[in-house]
């Protein structure tokens, strides 16, 4: 490598280091910036900010292109399951048929809550949205569990995972439950990940639900496609977080709440809603398309655009091609479906899009497939966060292994008021 970076200021010259990515990604390493020469950077929104060194997940924007662990994601959906996948995330190489039996026991040991732990949701009222309640349920996991929120050990990192990714689902599971006055269904040590989740869901006590093959591989590649994607939103955070030396279950716990956020895990809902509208005769494809072109209104066509693709989205490619499966195994159409193809196909059409380079993202579709198996739209960014769960402490697990673990700390430009003085309240008017 023998490009050279230099910062001039005045006449002063200042060499900066490069560092190469194993893909080729360049960086100027602007560590000691502000110690050399007294001036930070400036980059809202971190658009051109790397803030680590990862080994995990490769994004190629401009071509489309999603690796974990260096596996294209087109692969994993054909061949892995979601427990494998989080395996190959969390560890960085795919498990051994005796590691995946393993990890797949302990996450049957530890599907079950503390019993305690159901009255926490009897704290909540019914009209509660399930991001608070994971959020917090999540976060209230670590006082049951105080060893494992600060494992120590490789084991106990394992354990922790495995009690993080099993009771993840047994907890979304009773919230839906709860707000609708009926009764937990405990889950089923017989049953695999998804359907074990679908199980706690919508069996009944008097009858159990059964779900088919092809809905469940959907939604275990869904939970596939979203399990982690680099320095997202919702990982920064949990990095972030876990950079004061916070626990791995309040780490998460602060992820969810920034993937609840309608730019970021919450636009699953938001596109739903926005489908539904159309769909009401609120407006229709092509006045949601121009709405969307008009800043002043504040309104965005969601689903659509994203911060690193400047293509389309490789995720939205598959969950495209999903719905259909989906659709089709259960006998149903879905009028959403055909409107989100056409504003599609409007918007890759208009200039407006084309210029921006804004295509469909992962949120895009995924909501048909859930609304299809009954999930509820408040839901979607729920099913978001189950994915999002071995990324997330996969990162957790490299930003606290991580040799130059310091706190995150950005810097600010501040453009507040000067020096003044304090008024007594009398003296003000
Ligand atoms: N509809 C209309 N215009 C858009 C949209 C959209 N969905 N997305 C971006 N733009 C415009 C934006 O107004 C700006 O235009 P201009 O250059 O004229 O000011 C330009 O495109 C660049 O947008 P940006 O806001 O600077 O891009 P960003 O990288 O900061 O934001 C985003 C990325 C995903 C937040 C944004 O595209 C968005 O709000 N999309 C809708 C919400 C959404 O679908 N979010 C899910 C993201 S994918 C899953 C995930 O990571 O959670």
């Amino acid at each position: 490598m023998n490009e050279k970076a230099v910062l001039r200021l005045g006449d002063q010259d200042y060499p900066l280091v490069i560092t190469v990515g194993s893909e080729g990604e360049k960086a100027i390493d602007i560590s000691s910036l502000r110690a050399d020469t007294g001036y930070i950077t400036l980059d809202p929104g971190f658009a051109n900010t790397g803030a680590c060194e990862s080994g995990i997940t490769f994004i190629q924007g401009d071509q489309g292109i999603l690796r974990y662990r260096g596996i294209p994601i087109e692969q994993l959906v054909q061949h892995s399951r979601f427990i494998e996948t989080a395996y190959l995330l969390i560890w960085g190489e795919l498990p051994t048929p005796k590691q995946m039996d393993h990890f797949s026991s302990l996450l049957t040991q530890n599907e079950m809550l503390h019993e305690n732990m159901k009255h926490h949701f009897e704290g909540f009222p019914w009209t509660s949205h399930p991001m608070a309640m994971l959020s917090a349920m999540i976060n209230a996991l670590s006082c049951y569990h105080p060893v494992l929120s600060a494992p120590s050990n490789p084991s106990q990192v394992e354990q922790a995972a495995a009690t993080l990714m099993s009771k993840v689902r047994t907890l979304v599971a009773f919230s839906y439950k709860m707000v609708r006055g009926e009764p937990f269904i405990y889950p089923s040590p017989k049953r695999r990940y998804v359907s074990n989740l679908l199980h706690m869901m919508f069996s009944q006590p008097e009858e159990s639900y059964e779900p088919s093959p092809v809905v469940t591989r959907a939604v275990d590649r869904l939970l596939i496609l979203h399990a982690d994607h680099e320095q997202n939103c919702s990982t920064s955070t949990v990095r972030m977080v876990a950079s004061s030396g916070a626990n791995l279950f309040a780490s998460v716990s602060a992820g969810i709440c920034a993937l609840w956020g309608p730019r970021h895990g919450g636009a699953n809902q938001a596109v739903i809603e926005m489908l539904e509208e159309i769909h009401a005769g609120g407006m229709d494809a092509r006045q949601c398309v121009e709405l969307a072109k008009k800043k002043d209104s504040g309104f965005r066509l969601m689903g659509f655009g994203h911060r690193v693709y400047k293509n389309y989205d490789p995720r939205a490619r598959i969950i495209k091609s999903d719905c259909d499966k989906v659709l089709e195994e259960l006998g149903c159409c879905d009028p959403l479906l055909e409107i989100a193809r056409e504003l599609e196909e409007i918007a890759l059409r208009d200039e407006y899009f084309i210029e921006r380079k804004l295509y469909p993202n992962v949120d895009f579709y995924s909501g048909i497939i859930l609304r299809a198996v009954g999930v509820p739209k408040n839901m979607f960014p729920v099913f978001f966060a189950i994915g999002r769960l071995p990324g997330w402490i996969a990162h957790w697990r490299e930003t606290t292994e991580s040799r130059s673990n310091r706190i995150d700390r950005p810097r600010q430009v501040y453009t507040g008021p000067n020096e003044r003085q304090y008024v007594p309240l009398e003296q003000r008017c």
